[in-house]
């Protein structure tokens, strides 16, 4: 198997984080780089994790600095009761072996890696997509140039599933909504991997105890960073546990049999009260249907197979693959 090229474009984040272990411990990618976005934390604090987070287990991957703002809207407030104050569950941080920061910003690390491997360099992206709208601006070539864009966000009505920041709208779509209608209207092959997979995917108390008790560091580190983040599912959902948003994403990439997908052009809403809502027209639907119909298809994932992506997870850390 030839190993999957990836950059990983992050606002960290607990959920983040518990990702960035999931690919640094898959034999199966090479990640090129960390590009950090605002989202869940302010630019300068996502920055600062993704730099400890490389360096305590990607050594020598470099870390490029990206967006502190939407294209067109002013930055979220941090979401500290979600991802503690320091955006890592509150844990401490020992920046001892903290990553080097690259001098090129986030878009142009991106532009520049993608042509360095053309056709082989896959994008993770799990916060507001700015940092790959500013990439397309800068170098609207790279879109042919991509393997494949694999975001974490949006929900698409599955089973009911509504938004997680406002009945509309999830948080890493509304975190730019004009950044992500770009995103998702460019001519690179996108999957989407919503909160009608992400929701339904949960880690449960047991399940994190085990990785703590079975999978050395990693699950040492993933069981200390999802104590605030736990606390917050228990709290707003009754969650004995945690949703599964960003790990879904390399899941998909890792295994895209675990996903079932829907095709067709999707658009974002950037104004009003739905504003970051996330809407598909199926290839299959008959009507015309102008603002979607000369767009690329995207891929939305709209089932899972929550046991295989959770054994996955737990056979990456456990290395029981
Ligand atoms: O809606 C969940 C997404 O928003 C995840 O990527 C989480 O980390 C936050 O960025
Ligand atoms: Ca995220």
């Amino acid at each position: 198997m030839s190993k999957h090229k990836v950059i990983y474009d992050t606002d960290p984040g607990v959920d983040d984080a518990m990702a960035l272990v999931f690919q640094a411990l898959h034999p199966d990618i090479e990640l090129l780089g960390l590009t950090s976005v605002f989202g869940n934390a302010t630019i300068e604090t996502t920055t600062r994790n993704a730099r400890f987070l490389a360096g305590r287990f990607v050594a020598g991957v470099p870390v490029a600095q990206g967006a502190a703002a939407p294209l067109e809207r002013t930055a979220p407030d941090p979401l500290a009761w979600i991802h503690g104050d320091n955006g890592l569950g509150n844990i401490a941080l020992d920046m001892t072996d903290e990553a080097e920061l690259d001098p090129r910003s986030a878009h142009r690390f991106i532009v520049d890696t993608v042509r360095a491997h053309p056709g082989e360099v896959t994008l993770i992206a799990v916060g507001p997509l700015t940092n790959l709208a500013l990439a397309l601006a800068e170098d609207p070539q790279i879109a042919t140039l991509v393997k494949q864009v694999v975001i974490m966000g949006g929900a698409f009505g599955t089973d009911g599933v509504l938004g997680n920041v406002t009945p509309a709208a999830e948080a890493n779509i509304l975190g730019d909504p004009h950044a992500a209608d770009i995103v998702l209207g460019a001519a690179w092959p996108v999957a989407i991997v919503g909160l009608d997979v992400t929701q339904p995917t949960i880690m449960s108390h047991e399940y994190l105890a085990s990785l703590r008790d079975r999978a050395g560091h990693a699950g040492q580190f993933v069981w200390e960073v999802s104590r605030h983040y736990e606390a917050f599912h228990e709290q707003s959902a009754q969650l004995a546990g945690i949703y599964v948003h960003d790990s879904s994403a390399v899941a998909y990439l890792l295994a895209p049999e675990l996903y079932t997908t829907r095709s067709g052009p999707v658009r974002v809403v950037t104004e009003g009260i739905a504003i970051g809502q996330t809407i598909q027209k199926p290839s299959t639907m008959p009507v015309p249907a102008p603002e979607w119909d000369d767009r690329p298809e995207c891929k939305v994932c709209l089932g899972v197979d929550v046991p295989g992506m959770l054994a996955l997870y737990e056979n990456t850390l456990c290395g029981t693959l």
